[in-house]
């Protein structure tokens, strides 16, 4: 309900579906929303048991699936939730043959994998959301440290989605200025300033929310409706979203995991290859590893 409301408060698409297995649930929150739609420049919104009432949607988000507990890790999840994944991929795909598939369910770099696998789609046109949020919180965190607005911070988190994910900070840069030119070891050993508290904080964010409230759903609402306004409106901007890495950045292992990509009306359409130092091309490949450790559990 996040992602739905994050599109039509910001006109990034003027019709919504939303499918459901719980029928209760999906009329009584389709119906609230309807019911402020004139607010919502009149914004068409259907809710639905039924997948032929999604028939040819530009776009498929899929959120569905059990979510982190206390203390639970995203990869937690994957057993339960792959099964939800390949039960839902086909009716989808069936009646949007032209769709473009973005996985939020976790773990969802693993999940994106078996979508991508399940749907038969092209590559370009099934990703997970990966690390967009982590990337968004990165840029607030240093933002907010230097007193800036997260716009005037440029970098990237790359990797899992989770708890091995890699920021590079070799590739900041803040109102156009590379921060290592500013901050020699920003980040990296030797770092008197413990910018690397950034990242751990980057990597807590969503347990301290579940802490708090028992899920997280607004950040990534906004960061998803972010990536369907750069497919509708073919926008091409960079992104780190997460996609089949292997023979990318030294990665060798079959895995779907962030990097930075250009997102337009086709999808995926081309890589951003990165200057990554030693150290983060490390934690790169560690992450590719993990990722594979879990996805090769699925065959146990
Ligand atoms: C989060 C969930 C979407 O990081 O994984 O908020």
């Amino acid at each position: 309900m996040a992602v739905v409301m994050s599109i039509l408060a910001q006109n990034i698409s003027n019709e919504v579906c939303i499918i459901d297995a719980n029928e209760k649930l999906v009329n009584g929150e389709s119906k609230d929303v309807q019911q402020g739609s004139l607010y919502l420049r009149d914004a068409v919104i259907i809710g639905n048991t039924d997948y032929k009432a999604s028939e040819d949607s530009a776009v498929c988000i899929i959120t569905a699936g059990e979510r982190q507990k206390k203390g639970q890790t995203r990869l937690d999840l994957l057993k339960t939730n792959v099964k939800i994944i390949t039960q839902i991929v086909p009716p989808l795909v069936k009646y949007s043959p032209e769709t473009i598939l973005i996985i939020v369910s976790n773990p969802c770099d693993i999940l994106a994998h078996v979508a991508w696998k399940t749907s038969q789609l092209p590559l370009e046109r099934v990703f997970a959301s990966g690390t967009h949020l982590d990337t968004a919180r990165f840029r607030y965190f240093i933002a907010k440290r230097l007193g800036v607005s997260a716009s005037s911070v440029q970098g990237y988190v790359i990797g899992e989605h989770g708890d091995s994910s890699v920021p590079v900070w070799s590739a900041v840069s803040v109102g156009g200025i590379r921060f290592r030119d500013l901050s020699k070891c920003a980040g990296a050993e030797g770092d008197t300033d413990q910018w690397h508290e950034v990242h751990n904080q980057v990597v807590k964010a969503a347990y301290e929310v579940i802490a708090g409230k028992g899920y997280t759903n607004w950040a990534i609402g906004l960061t998803v409706a972010s990536l369907v306004s750069m497919i509708l409106d073919n926008k091409n901007e960079v992104a780190t979203v997460s996609t089949l890495a292997r023979e990318r950045e030294g990665i060798e292992n079959d895995v779907f995991l962030s990097l930075p990509v250009v997102i337009g009306a086709n999808g995926v359409t081309s890589f951003i290859k990165l200057q990554l130092s030693g150290l983060e091309q490390e934690l790169l490949c560690k992450s590719a590893e993990t990722l594979n450790k879990a996805m090769q559990s699925l065959k146990e």
